[in-house]
């Protein structure tokens, strides 16, 4: 089938060389000519593991290509709508300016009998709005949507084996034919990448609802745990030690209940808040009203690790030497949009510390963000003659740090574990004082 992808960021390029690898003919489109002319020498423009590898099979195989022109698209059956919704400068709604953007490029070239999925989290009834403005142009295409659930770090996994696949097809004439719709994806995730997984077709809404939805649900999870968090540190009690617990009843479950600096990323603190802004204009803003709560236990986390790097230091970081280890969002990952990590340590400096960061992948992007932070190339170099180490990230190279060894390096054995992954007595034993979130 021939394919196009229209944006190649973290969702777009991973689905671009996946679909490619199931045999598809894929063209991506991106507006930036530097992304495109690195990923069409298979360089992928960012740290994601296993894509690389996709990229070159993919590329080198000639069944994908890259342009920043959409009228080479033309020809194809499916185009995949990836560009990126981020939040708006003026407050919480997401910024649908790329995929309205998208949209107004592609619809002078939909070929009859053509379908646009849209893949991009969007707030609920854009499809239909979308849908009203293709029909204007090109009445017969098509317009389904697609959410896509991959989790930066494993992402390929995640394209490749969905633990389910929906699809938003028109339901009421608007958005054109729903059989068709639902053919086209049919063959676009054909066996083997279908073979039993559940899928599910609905109305357009829905399908928008199920995105947005289930990263509400995956944030309340991680507030929830973190609101037992404070609870732990007012009473004394261990709030891993409860996660497990309590993780034990299937109802409940033990996946997202890791309490520490909580979440953050290009997807969960977004769109839980486009997902208010969005209740708000439907006049449901009550219904959503827990998330605005979920949003300010998350951010508390942050404000507490400062709080307690402050109370560890004797009631003041001026002027003291503090190692941050990690600077993702999370682990397998060099994306610091929303990073805990980068916030804490931010924060940290403007409070006067001598903070130095090290990320294994993401310095660089760090860098960007905050040029005036310093940076080191490994937990050892940033420790060098810390009087406080804080680890922000659970990269594997952190949490297998050896406490003795890794004494050696700094001024003061003092350590705050953030993502409560460290054995609390082995680095007590060694000498440190070990402090974590929610935990005594
Ligand atoms: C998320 C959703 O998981 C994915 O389905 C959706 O498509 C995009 O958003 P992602 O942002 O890549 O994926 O990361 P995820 O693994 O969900 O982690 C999000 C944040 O929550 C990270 O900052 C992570 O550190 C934090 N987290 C996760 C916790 O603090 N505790 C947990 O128990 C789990």
């Amino acid at each position: 089938m021939r394919i196009s992808v229209i944006g190649c960021g973290y969702l777009g390029a991973v689905h671009a060389a996946s679909m490619a690898k199931l045999g598809h003919d894929v063209v991506g489109v991106d507006t930036d000519p530097a992304k495109v002319e690195s990923l069409a020498a298979a360089e992928a423009p960012f740290f994601e593991p296993g894509l690389p590898e996709l990229l070159r099979e993919s590329v080198g195989s000639g069944r994908l290509s890259f342009t920043t022109d959409t009228a080479e698209v033309a020809d194809a059956a499916v185009h995949f709508i990836c560009v990126g919704t981020p939040q708006r400068k003026d407050g919480y709604a997401a910024d649908l300016t790329y995929v309205d953007q998208a949209v107004a490029a592609l619809a002078p070239h939909l070929a009859p009998g053509s379908l646009v999925a849209g893949k991009s989290t969007v707030p609920v009834g854009t499809a239909r709005r979308l849908a009203e403005r293709l029909a204007a142009v090109q009445p017969k295409a098509s317009l389904a949507w697609n959410p896509e659930f991959l989790r930066e770090g494993l992402a390929v996994q995640d394209t490749l084996h969905p633990d389910r696949i929906v699809y938003g097809v028109p339901r009421d004439g608007v958005g054109g034919d729903a059989e068709r719709a639902e053919a086209l994806l049919d063959e676009v995730y054909a066996a083997p990448l279908a073979e039993g997984v559940p899928k599910l077709v609905t109305d357009h809404a829905t399908a928008e609802l199920v995105k947005v939805a289930a990263n509400s649900f995956l944030a309340t999870k991680i507030s929830f745990i973190n609101a037992m968090a404070e609870l732990c540190e007012a009473t004394g009690a261990d709030v891993t030690a409860l996660a497990d617990a309590i993780g034990m009843d299937v109802r409940i479950g033990r996946k997202f209940l890791n309490a520490g600096l909580g979440f953050g990323g290009g997807c969960l603190p977004k769109d839980i808040r486009a997902f208010m802004a969005r209740a708000g204009e439907l006049g449901a803003d009550q219904a959503l009203s827990f998330l605005a709560e979920v949003d300010s236990i998350n951010m508390r986390r942050r404000v507490r690790m400062v709080d307690l790097a402050r109370e560890v230091s004797g009631g003041s970081v001026v002027g003291r030497r503090i190692a941050v280890l990690g600077a993702a969002f999370k682990p397998d990952s060099d994306d610091v949009r929303d990073s805990p990590a980068l916030n804490v340590a931010a924060q940290l400096q403007l409070q006067g510390a001598d903070v130095v960061v090290t990320d294994p992948e993401a310095n660089e992007n760090a860098g960007k963000v905050w040029p005036t932070l310093k940076f080191a190339d490994s937990a050892d170099e940033a420790a060098q003659g810390a009087d406080v180490v804080l680890l922000l990230t659970e990269w594997k190279q952190f949490r297998d740090l050896d406490p003795v060894t890794f004494g050696k390096r700094v001024r003061s054995k003092r350590i705050l574990d953030g993502r409560n992954v460290l054995n609390p007595q082995a680095w007590r034993d060694a000498g440190w004082t070990y402090r974590a979130l929610g935990r005594p």
